[in-house]
């Protein structure tokens, strides 16, 4: 039975499913009007219809229907309320960092929003402000764009990955999508900030030889930071396993170490950095790969028609030579990152170290109270499902200023 509303009359011819069939509903249906279409089913479902062929629902790759992956709908907006200082994603709310680029936005013309992108000298700059050669570097789409594509160049059906646990939400994504068997490395609850001991690390990569490992450092949401020391040592281990690692810098320079000087003479080791923190861009969806150029090869040859959009382009080769900017504004970012932790410590809230763009405190007893009289002003991550975090809210980094009124809500709700 075809449904009451494709049987009536219908001055407006449509298509409509019905079942697994699709039907063509028309009052001055004739065989003529179709012939063009080939492939049609004179059906003779009644005389205003006409059967056009099975409905095909394509299946995607096995991995991809194996991982069984949900995410979070982005067609549905979840809209964080006007007026509120955004403290729950680590973006940057510095007002300096924001009248700067405004008026970099102003020196962008429109042009830019019609032409396509020439990234040539946008990688030179990118170059000379990191001080390495062009040859090993490649824009991506944020740090997330250089995740994907890290597992897209490495990651078959069945390899092992290596991942930390909690960690940047996307690895396990990709890790499933790409099909690939993880294994993760769980954080230990310790008073001073959660922790992943170096032996299990390197015990790991030595009884595993996973295809990849993807260490963000620091890595988020624990905040921790592996020494150059220690980052050295994985890095060896990886080499002698097979494995490529990708270092996640997506909170550089909140914390100044960076593995780009072990790049030149490792291959199988890739550096993701972001704009979408310290330079407070996270909108523009920019960043990039650190690799050797051998492995960065494989990245240009892959590459989409432009890796980022002419006006990412032009506002990055205006930000990147100003790059002071940002310097300045991870100065205050960390200055007041220092005062919010030293104003929770005097009022007797435990403080965890992170070496990223926010930090932990547990308010124990007056959580509750103390959201309550947070909400009309900020928001930040209340609590968090991981044990290692169990009882901590997490708090982006902002300003000594924009943090005040905060810390005395706090104050007054009593330590
Ligand atoms: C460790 C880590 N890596 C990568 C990202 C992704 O950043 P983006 O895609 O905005 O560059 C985040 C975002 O929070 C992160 O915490």
């Amino acid at each position: 039975m075809l449904p009451h509303h494709a049987k009536s009359g219908n001055s407006n011819p449509h298509w409509v499913t019905h079942g697994a069939r699709v039907v063509f509903v028309d009052d001055e249906l004739s065989h003529s009007k179709f012939h063009c279409l080939g492939r049609i089913f004179m059906a003779g479902l009644d005389k205003h219809t006409v059967e056009v062929g099975e409905l095909f629902s394509p299946r995607p790759v096995s991995r991809v229907v194996n991982a069984g992956l949900r995410r979070p709908d982005s067609r549905k907006s979840i809209p964080r309320p006007d007026g509120l200082l955004l403290l729950d994603k680590n973006e940057n709310t510095d007002p300096e960092l924001k009248a700067w680029l405004d008026r970099v936005q102003t020196r962008i013309s429109a042009v830019s929003l019609s032409t396509y992108p020439d990234l040539g000298p946008l990688y030179s700059e990118l170059s000379n402000w990191l001080g390495i050669p062009v040859d090993q570097l490649v824009l991506t789409t944020g740090s997330d764009g250089a995740i994907q594509r890290t597992f897209e160049m490495f990651v078959e059906p069945n390899d092992a990955v290596l991942l930390t646990q909690p960690t940047f939400a996307m690895y396990q994504v990709y890790a499933n999508s790409f099909g690939a068997r993880v294994h993760c490395l769980e954080y230990e609850r310790t008073e001073s900030a959660p922790k992943l001991d170096l032996n299990r690390i390197l015990t790991a990569i030595e009884e595993l030889h996973p295809r990849l490992f993807c260490l963000p450092n620091p890595d988020s949401p624990t905040g921790n930071v592996l020494s150059l020391t220690d980052l050295d040592q994985v890095i060896r281990a990886c080499g002698s396993a097979g494995t490529v690692l990708l270092i996640d810098e997506a909170y550089h320079p909140f914390t100044p170490i960076t593995a780009i000087p072990f790049v030149a003479s490792n291959p199988h080791v890739l550096i993701a950095r972001t704009f979408s923190k310290a330079w407070g861009l996270a909108g523009l969806r920019t960043g990039y790969l650190v690799g050797h150029p051998e492995t960065i090869e494989w990245f240009h040859r892959t590459r989409p028609m432009y890796e980022i959009g002419e006006y990412a382009n032009a506002f990055l080769s205006v930000a990147i030579r100003e790059h002071a900017e940002m310097t300045a504004s991870v100065e205050r970012l960390t200055a007041g990152k220092i005062f919010f932790a030293e104003s929770m410590t005097s009022l007797g809230f435990e403080m965890l170290a992170s070496g990223g763009n926010f930090q932990h405190v547990a308010f124990g007893d007056s959580a509750s109270r103390i959201h309550s009289a947070l909400r009309p002003f900020a928001l930040y991550r209340a609590d968090s499902d991981f044990d290692c975090l169990r009882g901590f809210s997490r708090f982006s980094s902002t300003t000594r200023d924009l943090f005040s009124p905060i810390v005395n809500v706090i104050s007054d709700c009593g330590g």
